[in-house]
């Protein structure tokens, strides 16, 4: 996936209409959002149709789904058919669960990000035991495309050599939950920021500012 600015801006606000007046302030520097249960529960799935009709984005579905293999292909047709470019899927729940995720996205041409470790504190109690496992199992399984966390350069760079150099990484942590978005791209593709620009006063300056410190 071809990122502008190699930033993905995570929008979690609680309505269309905030989402539609931050993308208005943003379209010179992203063309890529991802956009998750708040935004989704709010305002229905046709969201993703409204959002890539007026700003003609890519929309990454964060659903990190999460199911048995029969319900993760329909959750994954559904949101594809509802126009997402791409999804997220968890990996801890295993290979066939997975493989259902991969198939949708073969089926509708488009991709499927696989979560391998998460960026928050709690992640260290259950899944970053795991993660390593869960990255081989996407390389094994032929998958391209995969999350991993910026509060934790180590893990990220850790999972980067599992994955290998032509796997494409996305990584969210970077602001609010302390990852630094330089040092996040020696390892990730593309970053994933969301509070840190959509809080801020002026979401135009926070965006403008941050891709700045990329250069
Ligand atoms: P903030 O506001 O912290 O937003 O910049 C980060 C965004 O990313 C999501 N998030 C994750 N998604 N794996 C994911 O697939 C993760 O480890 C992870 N950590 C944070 C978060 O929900 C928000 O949309």
């Amino acid at each position: 996936m071809e990122i502008k600015n190699n930033l993905i801006l995570a929008l979690d606000v609680l309505s269309g209409k905030k989402a539609i007046e931050i993308c208005n302030q943003l379209t010179e520097y992203i063309d890529t959002i991802k956009i998750g249960y708040p935004l989704t529960l709010a305002e229905g799935i046709s969201i993703i149709g409204i959002l890539k009709e007026k700003f003609d984005f890519k929309v990454i579905c964060d659903y990190k789904v999460a199911d048995i293999d029969a319900t993760n292909s329909k959750i994954c047709n559904q949101t594809f058919k509802a126009g997402a470019d791409a999804i997220i899927c968890h990996g801890f729940v295993g290979s066939d669960s997975v493989q259902a995720c991969f198939n949708s996205a073969k089926k509708y041409d488009k991709e499927l990000f696989l979560l391998t470790e998460m960026s928050h504190p709690g992640a260290k109690e259950f899944l970053q035991k795991n993660a390593d496992a869960i990255a081989q199992m996407g390389v094994d399984m032929n998958i391209k495309n995969y999350v991993a966390p910026a509060t934790r350069l180590d893990r990220l760079r850790e999972i980067r050599n599992i994955v290998g150099n032509d796997a494409y990484i996305i990584s969210p942590g970077v602001g609010k939950q302390g990852g630094d978005a330089k040092k996040t791209l020696k390892y990730a593709n593309a970053i994933i920021v969301g509070r840190s620009i959509y809080e801020s006063d002026n979401p135009k300056i926070a965006c403008e500012n941050l891709i700045k410190t990329l250069k």
